[in-house]
């Protein structure tokens, strides 16, 4: 099992390339499903929750392939096992987005509930609601959840929303599913995500017929088959978030290529009001860094609101203001195993409920630390580029779900952040 040795502090400058997104890459992955034949995704990042996504469709009959920088290539001619097994789901919620294809598909699927995890329960009863409203009988056994569709879908007016809002992966699975159901679906307060749109946009390349796409309320006209599909996937908005607070933190500054800024503008915004410099460019931005760091408060919202997968590395920043920050989560509002680490780190963060009080220090102090979830495992690399000393950040896997080594990014920009084998216990 790695860790990270980072030595601190550093000052970042230089170019970096953002990648395409793990969290538009997935669902698309599971679009696949939908079609009989093979489809070629460019840009899908070299990321271990890929891998174990491209297994997961292995295990349904699906024969997936990647050639070094060639673009992934799905051929879901044949789904011989329309079920999603709890050893690959229980590694990864995001599986959970085969139910709503496996359905439409075969007309029945089997998927092992997600459970919780490091940023608290991820319920899936909006997907279940979402899936009956199309007609789907739905229930669990054994941990699995079973959906059969015997007579086929049909389209339905559905409320999505949740008491944290609108589902991502909920609003994906309805609406793959509801591509191929008999007549139109309208989905209320659907989710607005990029990845969202960049899946209905996918879709609709596969010869859906999706209208509403970025809005609250998606209409989708079924149709009988889709076809296999060529698509590239957006740049990843979480990445780009996470080196722009690195260039921040670490009082640099960074061009970034391969960022929408549009998917941004609410981090944008945050940045801006703490004191950091962000310059669009005609594919990107340049994020400059400043000595003197604002306070702010901060709340996390669906989309186009603050992200929930920023909040920990804008936490992180925030550690260094000049006063004091308030931070909401309203989407996780279990979010914060990054917290207590980053006070190790000589950080002062007091949890108040949903709430963490954000005293700002002078600097931050190297210490060894744990990674928990992706998000806070980033914050952590974060704060060691900026903390004094030598920072060891445990259980390094967290990050490889979601950042493609990270250490080989960032070294070039001036890091120094070496991958070693964690001591024998
Ligand atoms: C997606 O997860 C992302 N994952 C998450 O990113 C992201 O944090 C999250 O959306 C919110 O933006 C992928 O896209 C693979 P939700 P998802 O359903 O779809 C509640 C990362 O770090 N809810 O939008 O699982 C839920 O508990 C990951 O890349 C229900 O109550 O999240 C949460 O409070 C972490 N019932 C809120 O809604 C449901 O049926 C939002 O969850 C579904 C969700």
């Amino acid at each position: 099992m790695d860790i990270f040795r980072i030595e601190g502090p550093v000052r970042l400058s230089g170019q970096v390339t953002v990648n395409g997104s793990k969290n538009a890459a997935l669902p698309i992955m599971a679009a696949a499903i939908l079609a009989e034949g093979q489809s070629s995704l460019a840009g899908v990042p070299r990321l271990s929750d890929v891998r174990l996504f491209g297994d997961l469709l292995q295990t349904l009959g699906c024969r997936v392939e990647r050639d070094a920088d060639e673009p992934m290539r799905i051929d879901a001619s044949v789904i011989s096992n329309p079920v999603g097994d709890y050893e690959i789901v229980r590694k990864m919620r995001a599986s959970i987005c085969i139910l709503g294809p496996l359905l439409a598909r075969c007309g029945r699927a089997e998927v092992s509930m997600p459970g919780g995890c490091a940023i608290g329960d991820r319920p899936i009863n909006l997907h279940v609601r979402g899936l009956r409203e199309l007609g789907a009988e739905i229930h669990l056994k054994n941990g699995y959840v079973i959906a059969e569709a015997p007579k086929g879908l049909r389209g339905a007016s559905i409320f999505l929303g949740g008491s944290f809002g609108s589902t991502v992966l909920g609003t994906a699975n309805v609406m793959m599913a509801a591509a191929l159901a008999k007549g139109r679906t309208v989905v209320e307060s659907a989710a607005c995500e990029p990845e969202i749109s960049d899946l209905a946009n996918c879709l609709n390349a596969m010869g859906a017929r999706i209208s509403g796409i970025g809005s609250p309320r998606l209409v989708i006209e079924g149709v009988p088959h889709l076809h296999p599909v060529q698509y590239r996937v957006i740049p990843d908005r979480i990445e780009a978030g996470t080196f722009m607070v690195a260039a921040a933190i670490t009082r640099g500054e960074l061009k970034l290529v391969n960022c929408r800024l549009d998917d941004l503008m609410a981090v944008v915004d945050k940045l801006r009001n703490v004191g950091v410099t962000v310059e669009p460019t005609a594919d990107g931005c340049v994020v400059a860094g400043t000595d003197h760091l604002r306070p702010t408060d901060v709340t996390t919202q669906p989309y186009p609101g603050f992200p929930t997968d920023l909040q920990a590395q804008l936490m992180a920043l925030l550690a260094l203001a000049e006063g004091n920050s308030v931070v909401i989560e309203k989407i996780f509002p279990d979010r914060f195993m990054h917290v207590a680490e980053l006070n190790r780190m000589a950080a002062d963060l007091r949890k108040e409920g949903p709430a963490v009080i954000v005293a700002g220090v002078k600097n931050l102090v190297a210490a060894p630390v744990m990674a928990s979830d992706l998000r806070a495992s980033a914050a952590l690399v974060l704060a060691g580029l900026a903390a004094e000393g030598t920072t060891i950040i445990n259980r390094v896997y967290h990050i490889d779900r979601g950042y493609e080594r990270i250490e080989e990014r960032l070294n070039p920009l001036g890091a120094q952040i070496f991958r070693e084998d964690a001591p024998a216990p």
